[in-house]
């Protein structure tokens, strides 16, 4: 497995990606930009020769919080590693790009995700109901990264 920065080439890869992980992902304008306006923290995973999964993180205009904003392994590579390795790639990114605590959200339902974080030093927040809209609550959690320690 190797992991390197997203670029706009992946598109079509994220596409991919995404609509084998979420029944309602991001819209493909959002995943086209995603590595131009966030390529500098933001990972994809390549095994057996293909992406098969990315973590797209982003740091806060005009504050020190990072979001990561996506998350996903597809699913026939899950379960080995992957998620963990995307997910400290994306943490170390937002920490070289300055941002000091790292935010994000997840289903409340999403014990795998939920599992992963916390392992990571994620703590929970606040369920915030309709997050999303009618019936998509979402629970925030949240990390420091000034001790350095990335997971
Ligand atoms: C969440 C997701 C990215 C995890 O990816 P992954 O490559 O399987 O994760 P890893 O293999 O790196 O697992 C790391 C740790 O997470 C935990 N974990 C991952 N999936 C889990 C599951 N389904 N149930 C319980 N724990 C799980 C384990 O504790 C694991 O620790 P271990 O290595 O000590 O066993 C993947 O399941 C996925 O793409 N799900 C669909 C999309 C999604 O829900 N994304 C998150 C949205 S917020």
């Amino acid at each position: 497995m190797a992991l390197r920065p997203l670029e706009p080439g992946d598109f079509p890869f994220l596409m991919q990606i995404e609509n084998d992980a979420f029944s309602s992902g991001y819209s493909p304008y959002f995943l086209r930009e995603m590595p131009i306006l966030f390529g500098n923290s933001s990972y994809i995973a390549i095994a057996g020769r293909e992406p098969q999964g990315y973590v797209a993180a982003a740091r806060e205009q005009g504050s020190r919080r990072g979001w990561i904003l996506s998350l996903a392994v597809r699913p026939q590579y899950r379960k080995q590693g992957l998620g963990r390795a995307l997910m400290k790639a994306g943490l170390e990114g937002l920490a070289a790009v300055g941002a000091r605590e790292v935010f994000l959200s997840v289903a409340p339902s999403n014990e795998g995700a939920i599992a992963l974080y916390e392992k990571l030093g994620f703590s929970r927040g606040e369920i915030v109901a309709d997050y999303f809209g009618p019936g998509e609550d979402r629970l925030i959690m949240m990390k420091d990264l000034t001790s350095g320690e990335v997971g």
